[in-house]
């Protein structure tokens, strides 16, 4: 079974492709894309398991495939490995007509996408991601970025992909707390507009993360469905596309302060992010106490941790949070900017929230 998602930007739109075997059709799909070199961006890890295949694939329709190994890791996403790439990029010849195709996470297709938007003024690419995380978030949209000492994501630009190839097959060698973290991106979507989809993720959610092929195609195209259409009304963040950003600002704070480690991943930051969203919803009046308890329970059920107390390391004092936030969100005159809910699956984006009603969530 495969899906089939449009993202409608006009000359820019482009087709999500989603099922099970995917890789072993790429050169099939990619071909009208593919003139003369084309190179393949990995990581060392996901090189080991799916560079072969997707390979094979591309030669088996003529395509000039040659590969470039990066090492995995979040350290990836820096200056230094932009150069390393560009110049290796123009090293194998990659050609202003030319393609870049990302395989790997989202630390993959946000590198080689920004390396694509700027080799020779922008170079077309397209993303095989192979991270529930990439499949359902950061493989559409067109948001490429590195990261820098004074923040993550704050060097980049908007370069949209040519195609997006979702292969869940690939899905089956992915460690599964990597799994679960991509899982709690699945749950904001429902979270934050669709409590039908949250519905479906009680009853399917487990059998999904099993691996059962049609539950999990089904579960990553609603996904890739919500987004495109988000991104298709406001491709540039200036309003909604911001919902997506729900549980964001409470975990963008707890990456930073376990300092982008192993020992909190951004989407086990989201799920306790977006427990403390719901619970400052509550607090101002918007949502009621039952939809976080049933929030609670599914992200607990499914695996994913819920409370900062959750987290295996020193419990962050509220105010160190708080003031990775107010640097993170340059809260203005003792109000943040905040996606909040009316309840599971009707979020909004409020820039009225005072310091203290957040202080107050973070010190229960
Ligand atoms: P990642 O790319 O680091 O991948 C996680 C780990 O899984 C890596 O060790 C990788 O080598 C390994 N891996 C990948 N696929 C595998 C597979 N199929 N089997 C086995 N191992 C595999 O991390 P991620 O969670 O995919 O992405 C995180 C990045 O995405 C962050 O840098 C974040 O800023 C970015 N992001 C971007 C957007 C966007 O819109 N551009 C959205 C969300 C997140
Ligand atoms: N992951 C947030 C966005 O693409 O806007």
């Amino acid at each position: 079974m495969t899906s089939l998602v449009r993202v409608a930007l006009g000359d820019r739109g482009y087709d999500i492709h989603i099922g099970g075997g995917l890789l072993a059709r790429a050169g099939e799909l990619l071909a009208p894309l593919a003139r003369g070199a084309v190179a393949v961006v990995t990581d060392e890890n996901v090189a080991r398991l799916h560079l072969e295949a997707l390979l094979q694939s591309l030669r088996g329709r003529g395509i000039d495939a040659r590969p470039l190994v990066l090492p995995s890791g979040e350290e990836t996403k820096s200056f230094a490995w932009l150069e390393k790439l560009c110049r290796e990029l123009l090293g194998l010849g990659v050609e202003r007509s030319g393609l870049v195709l990302a395989l790997g996470g989202g630390v993959i297709g946000d590198l080689a996408g920004f390396a694509a938007g700027i080799l020779k003024r922008g170079v077309a690419f397209a993303q095989v991601p192979t991270t529930l995380l990439a499949q359902v978030d950061s493989s559409v949209g067109g948001k490429t970025a590195i990261d820098v000492p004074e923040g993550k994501n704050l060097i980049g630009l908007f370069h949209q992909p040519k195609s997006v190839l979702v292969d869940t097959s690939v899905l089956s060698t992915l460690p599964g707390r990597e799994l679960l973290a991509g899982y709690a991106e699945v749950v904001k979507y429902a979270a934050l507009g669709d409590a039908d989809f949250f519905s479906w993720l009680e009853m399917n959610g487990t059998k999904a993360l099993a691996g059962d092929p049609a539950a999990l195609t089904h579960m990553i195209a609603h996904c890739c469905r919500m987004k495109a259409d988000i991104v298709a009304r406001d491709e540039r963040e200036s309003g909604e596309r911001a919902l997506l950003n729900l549980g964001h600002t409470f975990g963008h704070a707890l990456e930073a302060v376990t300092g982008f480690s192993g020992t909190l991943l951004h989407g086990e930051a989201v799920a306790i992010g977006m427990v403390l969203a719901f619970r400052l919803s509550e607090q101002l009046g918007y949502a009621p106490p039952a939809d976080r308890q049933r929030l609670i329970a599914h992200l607990q059920g499914a695996g994913l941790p819920v409370r900062i107390g959750d987290i295996r390391s020193e419990r962050p004092s509220p105010e160190t949070l708080l003031e990775f936030m107010q640097h993170d969100k340059k809260a203005e005159r003792g109000k943040l900017k905040f996606v909040l809910v009316r309840g599971l699956g009707n979020a909004f984006v409020s820039g009225d929230v005072s310091l203290d009603a957040v202080r107050a969530v973070l010190a229960e």
